[in-house]
């Protein structure tokens, strides 16, 4: 059966706008949980827009279910995931400039360096998931890291433009999904994937842990607005002073 973990950190943009605790993330969390997310993902990032050092701690020690930690291979990012120790890191590239994280790690590039992090995560007893696209020239890169998870970045199959694109991406996870398996590694799953387009990605072999965050937690907004409204309806109806 396959996991979901859900993706919180938009619910800490809405709370961060008033500078608030409101909305809170362990409310939310909880909610989460008992409607069947099977874990609570969030990105640490290092300009801290959304999530926060106390949000991580406070997760972490308080959800009923674990923590999924994204970060960046930054120090001081590293030093709070050390202090905290979430059940699980996923290490993902970080630019300052970008909305959302754009592709997956660059191994060639960065090789060194991400392979210390695992070794530090690692040493501390934190399960290493590593994000990456959907390229099987990687895959002895991946191996030789040896990490307990790869999560498929499936953001260029949510932004494919049509159907040959579509269908091409789809081809390149699954045959991804396949060799990563075959190394006895977990295949997990996410980005851009919405009520529209999480099927395809639920019949992939292999694939046992999603990662959705942005549609679920913008859906969260339709389904509950009409509720809040005429909540608040009711309450202004039943206190006003009558006339
Ligand atoms: N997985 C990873 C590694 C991510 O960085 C993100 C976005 O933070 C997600 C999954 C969730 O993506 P979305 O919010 O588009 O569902």
């Amino acid at each position: 059966m396959i996991k979901l973990g859900i993706n919180i950190d938009h619910i800490a943009t809405l709370r961060n706008a008033r500078g608030d605790f409101f909305p809170s993330l362990l409310a939310a969390a909880a909610i989460i949980e008992q409607n069947g997310g099977d874990f609570i993902t969030i990105h640490l990032r290092e300009d801290r827009r959304h999530i926060r050092d106390d949000d991580l701690f406070l997760l972490n020690n308080n959800v009923s279910t674990y923590v999924n930690l994204e970060m960046a291979c930054n120090k001081d990012v590293l030093e709070k995931a050390l202090a905290a120790k979430p059940v699980k890191v996923t290490l993902v590239p970080e630019k300052r400039e970008e909305i959302t994280t754009e592709g997956g790690l660059n191994l060639a590039g960065n090789f060194d360096k991400i392979k210390d992090y695992i070794d530090e995560l690692k040493r501390n007893g934190i399960l290493i998931s590593l994000f990456i696209e959907p390229d099987v020239s990687l895959i002895d890169k991946i191996c030789s890291l040896a990490p307990d998870d790869v999560e498929i970045h499936t953001g260029g199959y949510a932004n494919s433009k049509n159907f040959k694109e579509k269908n091409k991406i789809l081809s390149d996870i699954k045959e991804f999904s396949k060799k990563v398996k075959e190394m006895g590694i977990k295949v997990c799953a996410g980005h851009g994937l919405n009520f529209h387009n999480v099927e395809e990605i639920c019949k992939i072999d292999g694939i046992e842990e999603l990662n959705i965050g942005y549609s679920i937690v913008a859906r969260a907004l339709f389904v509950g607005l009409a509720k809040s409204t005429s909540a608040m309806k009711s309450l202004i109806r039943n206190s006003e002073r009558k006339v």
